[in-house]
């Protein structure tokens, strides 16, 4: 979709449609808005009188403008009660109604096969408020909801808007609202990269096709790209990844894509490095610990985690971010088979430590902690790992945030503030010495699994196992990787989340 800034003014724009924005609690109309209304003859107070449009959040209705203007319609969208929208207090979830209010009259358009409009920056008249900010979250909001799968429909719906322009007369601000715009394009883009993968079948988006996939984004944003075949992961002894492997003909993938800063362009002798783990089952039957039907409808997006930090890391390479970044998926169906893992097994993961398989569903977390132990050889600065890896987050926190967990205060931190600014939550849950009593194996250093209360928890400590000291974070989205319903900015089927998230927290990245 083309994003485009431009001088102007929107009642001087010709588009499909325009966009102008309502406080549901605002008593007049100011400024460009009053200006339209009197050219239309008040209809706007018209249909503010007749309370058939109060400007709730993502309220929308169309006015014809019957040649009064050079644009035939305008959508009108709800931002809710301005006394609510606290730009100096809780800016995050300002942001958050811009996207959804955007994304509200985005979906409005498509409904009437428009295929392009203009708006401008709202709220117009906001005191301290940051316009490159404000763009982002506008873009984002036209651009996620603007998300379409129907490579598999033989009837496609022409419904998707072909671009939008953002249009403001101040020539001062331009500058700031390209920037936001631009960045908010990348962020969504590589959100809607995600939930395409996400979305696939898993007779389609194999481990190998996952690894093609990362191939050509290598391509396209010049980065380094590994993929480790069978033999090369058995000469690493990743006998845990590969223990999940090996119920599925489909052979594994072990997917590491390296984006290091231009040299030529380099502002600093050292960058900090950073690796990113994503979860790549690309299909979770639960191998011989069987999940039923019902369990299996979503397990094609158990990839997830793997897809967000491949489109995490092209996006950072398409940012420019100061940063290494190194990311690791490890790529696997966990199906039942005659040459499945069993249930009692014991093998000899990457870092030497003996594991004992009592649940062989319990997957996610054998292939992760071979990666994990793998990401040190980068000696990395920190370690992040994302994962759609228990129900009982979704049990924990329902479909609202994602559950994180790690070892480093500062870093847990800074993830939660890239959860308010991206509207994709997080919140913290305890890792205490105390839960590493559930995962103690009577024959092996520890065993998989650790019964059902606080089982979200225990997979995350788990997982700490193999990290050592590196500042680690990790990332449980099992409870927001599918949506059932559709919501402004979101599709039913695949969210994308964590995509915004990570690149936010990159973006912010300042050091330990
Ligand atoms: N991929 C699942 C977790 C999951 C569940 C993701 C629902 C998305 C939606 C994971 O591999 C799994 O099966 N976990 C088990 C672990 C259990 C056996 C300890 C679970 O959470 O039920
Ligand atoms: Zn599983
Ligand atoms: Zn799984």
């Amino acid at each position: 979709m083309k994003v485009k800034v431009k001088r102007g003014r929107i009642d001087q724009t010709g588009d499909q449609a325009i966009t102008l924005a309502h406080f549901e609690d605002q008593k007049k109309l100011t400024g460009l808005v009053k200006a339209i209304d009197e050219r239309l003859s008040g209809m706007i107070s018209h249909l503010l009188k007749n309370k058939d449009f109060v400007g709730r959040s993502n309220q929308t209705a169309i006015i014809y403008t019957q040649g009064k203007l050079p644009t035939p319609r305008i959508i009108l969208v709800g931002l809710g009660k301005s006394a609510e929208f606290d730009w100096n207090g809780q800016r995050g979830a300002c942001l958050e109604k811009l996207r959804q209010a955007f994304a509200s009259a985005c979906r409005r358009a498509k409904e009437l096969r428009i295929k392009s409009f203009s708006t401008m920056v709202f709220p117009a008249d906001l005191k301290g408020m940051d316009l490159a900010k404000v763009s982002q979250a506008m873009a984002e909001g036209i651009l996620l909801s603007n998300y379409q799968m129907d490579q598999y429909k033989s009837a496609k719906e022409e419904r998707s808007l072909e671009g939008f322009t953002i249009v403001e007369e101040d020539r001062e601000k331009i500058k700031a609202i390209e920037k936001g715009a631009a960045l908010g394009k990348v962020f969504a883009e590589a959100t809607n990269f995600a939930r395409d993968l996400a979305n696939y079948p898993s007779n389609i988006l194999t481990p190998t096709r996952l690894s093609l996939e990362a191939e050509k984004l290598a391509k396209e944003n010049n980065l380094r790209c590994r993929i480790l075949s069978l033999p090369q992961i058995k000469r690493l002894k990743m006998n845990s990844f590969l223990a999940v492997a090996s119920g599925s003909k489909e052979p594994p993938k072990l997917i590491i894509l390296e984006y290091r800063p231009d040299e030529r362009l380099a502002k600093k002798k050292k960058y900090d490095t950073l690796v990113l783990v994503g979860k790549g089952i690309t299909f979770d039957a639960g191998g011989l610990s069987l999940k039923t039907t019902e369990e299996m409808l979503e397990m094609k997006g158990d990839m997830t985690g793997g897809a967000v930090v491949m489109s995490v890391v092209s996006a950072s390479a398409k940012l420019k971010f100061p940063l290494n970044l190194i990311g690791i998926i490890p790529a696997a169906e966990n199906l039942p088979s005659g040459t499945a893992l069993k249930i009692g097994d014991i093998i000899t993961s990457h870092s030497k430590k003996t594991i004992e398989i009592l649940n062989t569903d319990a997957e996610g977390r054998l292939i992760l902690a071979d990666a994990l132990s793998y990401a040190k050889v980068f000696k990395p600065d920190a370690i992040l790992d994302i994962a759609t890896l228990t129900s009982a987050i979704k049990i924990a926190l329902g479909t609202i945030c994602a559950g994180i967990f790690g070892n480093h205060e500062k870093l847990k931190s800074k993830m939660i503030q890239a959860g308010q600014k991206t509207g994709e939550r997080v919140w913290e849950l305890p890792l205490w010495d105390d839960y590493q009593e559930f995962i103690k194996s009577d024959l092996a250093d520890i065993k998989n699994v650790g019964g059902k209360p606080g089982a979200a928890i225990i997979a995350a400590r788990f997982l700490q196992n193999f990290v050592g000291n590196y500042p680690w974070v990790h990332v449980d989205i099992a409870g927001v990787d599918f949506s059932e319903k559709e919501r402004p900015y979101i599709p039913k089927g695949a969210i994308g989340f964590g995509a915004r998230l990570l690149l936010q927290f990159l973006r912010d990245w300042d050091g330990l």
